[in-house]
């Protein structure tokens, strides 16, 4: 069952989705070669507990299976698919790094991740991070009252597939609001169409994670860091979105996020970034 959200609680994933993306803001500039991961999950860590008043939601996460997650944020780096541990890893010139922050404010869980360059990227590298910053967004756009999720599905799928990268199926977008993770499971593959219809109050990420090779994952050993079988490169970006009346409305914004593609022509927002 995909809950549909009050007006209150719209209220407080606007605040906890838009603190999440400024942590991202906020690390930015320290990614750069020489830092470590687990350099950079401090600096997020601390900021969101001094700064702002968040709560990181991926420490100490033990969803069933798993071991409590122990660190605050995932630095998921070139083969690393996504819940890469941050630690001693030192980023080099040429790595891609996905940062992906939750936070929990008043209750309320914001969810988002941006891919960074380290340095210089390889025309390769570059590549795969702007398609996939594309079917997160070809995705988002499919957002309206009355669409499906196997739409959004659907539209990440045929663009990553086209450009010859492939989509990890393991992992998927999800309900999100007073919990981490709730229903429904948003695939970043599907038919038009098909799975659960898209109503005005519902709010979930989409969060597509396409490989450069095959789609195939392994979990290393830390029972978390989940990596591409074949080593090759995986991206993701990660947004939380409202359904509204009309379409869609992206709650992870911040002053310094990258824009929207051109093919995006609707404002993304109902509130101004700077109130
Ligand atoms: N933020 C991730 C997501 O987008 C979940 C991370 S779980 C963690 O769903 F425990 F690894 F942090
Ligand atoms: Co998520
Ligand atoms: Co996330």
């Amino acid at each position: 069952m995909i809950s549909i959200k009050t007006s209150e609680d719209i209220k407080g994933m606007r605040v906890a989705c838009k603190l999440a993306a400024e942590v991202l803001d906020y690390i930015t500039p320290f990614i750069k070669p020489g830092v470590t991961t687990g350099e950079v999950d401090r600096i997020c860590h601390e900021y969101m507990v001094n700064v702002q008043g968040t709560i990181p939601a991926p420490l100490n996460y033990c969803p069933p299976g798993y071991t409590p997650y122990p660190k605050a944020t995932c630095t998921s780096v070139n083969d690393v698919v996504c819940h890469g541990i941050p630690g001693d890893k030192v980023l080099k010139n040429g790595d891609i790094v996905n940062l992906d922050i939750t936070v929990i404010k008043d209750g309320y869980f914001g969810d988002t991740s941006r891919m960074f360059f380290v340095g210089e990227p390889s025309i390769l590298a570059k590549r795969l991070v702007e398609t996939t910053y594309d079917c997160m967004w070809l995705g988002i756009a499919q957002v309206k009252p009355g669409a499906h999720l196997g739409d959004i599905g659907h539209a990440i799928q045929v663009h990553a597939e086209k450009a010859g990268y492939s989509i990890v199926r393991e992992f998927c977008g999800h309900g999100i609001g007073k919990n981490f993770h709730e229903d429904p499971q948003v695939l970043h593959y599907g038919r038009p169409g098909t799975l659960e219809e898209l109503k005005p109050g519902m709010i979930f990420t989409i969060e597509p994670m396409l490989n450069a090779g095959r789609r195939e994952i392994r979990e290393m050993g830390d029972g978390w860091t989940i990596k591409t079988k074949d080593r090759s490169l995986s991206a993701q970006w990660e947004h939380t979105v409202l359904v509204t009346e009309t379409g869609f409305e992206v709650l992870t914004v911040s002053a310094g996020m990258p824009a929207p593609p051109a093919f995006i022509t609707q404002p993304i927002t109902t509130t101004p970034l700077t109130a």
